[in-house]
């Protein structure tokens, strides 16, 4: 499908993704708002979604956590407001995810979308996710540095900030351009009038998250493993020494557990899938039986996954696949079946019928699909 980003994705992953930072004049060109301020507000309602707003009062930071009924007190300037995890909520917003497809699903973290009065902003920062940051109405003006070193301190309880730093871009966005930030570069912007900014961000773990979520794992997984064992050795030496020997064995202990491809296999794939929110499933009602939803495949209706649902599987694998934190097993291994639930936001009835079992994948559907992790949406 030809993608309306107007992005050379060649020459951006190979020069600047993780490297540098970019501005694309008119990536979108014609962006249309996928939701108004209002609708936002709305969503900074609910005491699910996640929301922020940061000011400024007489030249010192504030920031809060929502809900938010009212922003009268706040007046026309110097403030914004920003709602995490949008694409979960609002599937226009998820629309704007799917343009950075061709980066891997695992790696897409969430859309936050903020509205700023003129002068909003929040304060010069430091991100470790990497960042494209669409303008949408109005217009903004961002600065961004390259990576370098930067005192960073509270500005506000809630609220990070670094020191200045010499910029690099610095631009008015207008409607349609977008900055691309990788992690660790330094970048502020303030709205020059009211504005919407989408800002999709990007994950990657690091060693010590990866440890940490290993070890649950094996908390939650595993009841005994190898134990340190010297039969055999010789009488101390040193009686307060730890002999590298020891260090060799407690490494080869720890490195067994590491390379157990399939535990470690499941744990990343369970980890990587869990939603970063809690998801906006809405149960099917009355829920399909495994005829209905053939009958609605096969009538044309295509099946979407919920925005905010990760779906993934390993390379090489033909049947197992973990979805938002769970694994799940195919009863016999089809590629073109994983393919279908994990690469794609859509699934339609051809597609399904084309498979070599067809009952096979739908089997595993069916359940996911009354618990609201593909809908149904017939298209005009
Ligand atoms: C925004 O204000 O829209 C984005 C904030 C950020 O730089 O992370
Ligand atoms: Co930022």
């Amino acid at each position: 499908m030809h993608s309306p980003l107007k992005l050379d994705i060649d020459h951006f992953l190979a020069h600047d993704w993780q490297r540098r930072p970019r501005l694309f004049k008119a990536a979108l060109p014609e962006f249309d708002d996928p939701l108004s301020p209002d609708e936002l507000a709305g969503l900074a309602l609910e005491p699910h979604i996640e929301s922020r707003r940061v000011w400024r009062e007489q030249d010192r930071w504030q920031a809060e956590t929502g809900p938010f009924e009212s922003y009268d007190h706040l007046g026309e300037n110097d403030w914004t407001l920003l709602v995490q995890a949008v694409n979960q909520w609002h599937p226009g917003v998820q629309d704007l995810a799917e343009l950075f497809r061709f980066i891997p699903g695992w790696r897409f973290d969430d859309v936050m979308v903020s509205f700023s009065t003129p002068g909003g902003g929040v304060g010069p920062h430091i991100d470790q996710y990497g960042v494209f940051i669409l303008q949408g109405a109005g217009s903004r003006r961002w600065r961004v540095g390259e990576r370098q070193h930067l005192r960073e301190f509270a500005a506000h309880g809630a609220l990070r900030h670094c020191d200045e730093f010499e910029a690099v871009i610095d631009e008015v966005l207008q409607p349609g351009d977008m900055i691309y930030i990788p992690p660790g570069c330094p970048h502020e912007g303030y709205a020059e009038t009211p504005a919407m900014n989408y800002s999709i961000g990007f994950r990657a773990p690091d060693a010590r998250d990866l440890f940490s979520s290993f070890a649950d794992h094996l908390l939650a997984h595993v009841d005994s493993t190898r134990r340190f064992d010297d039969a055999g050795m010789s009488a101390a030496a040193a009686h307060g020494r730890l002999d590298a020997s020891v260090m060799d064995q407690v490494k080869t202990l720890m490195r067994e557990l590491l390379d157990d491809d399939t535990r470690l296999n499941d744990w990343f794939g369970e980890m990587i899938s869990e939603a970063k929110h809690d998801l906006d499933l809405e149960t099917a009602e009355p829920v399909y039986s495994l005829e209905e939803l053939v009958l609605r495949l096969d009538h044309g209706d295509h099946l979407y996954r919920l925005g905010g649902v990760r779906c993934f599987y390993h390379e090489g694998s033909a049947d197992v696949f973990y979805l938002d934190g769970d694994r799940y097993q195919l009863a016999e291994p089809d590629a073109d079946a994983i393919a279908l639930l994990c690469d794609q936001a859509r699934i339609c009835g051809p597609e399904v019928a084309c498979l070599k079992a067809p009952r096979n994948l739908l089997d595993c559907l069916l359940p996911l699909v009354n618990q609201g992790y593909w809908y149904f949406e017939e298209d005009e």
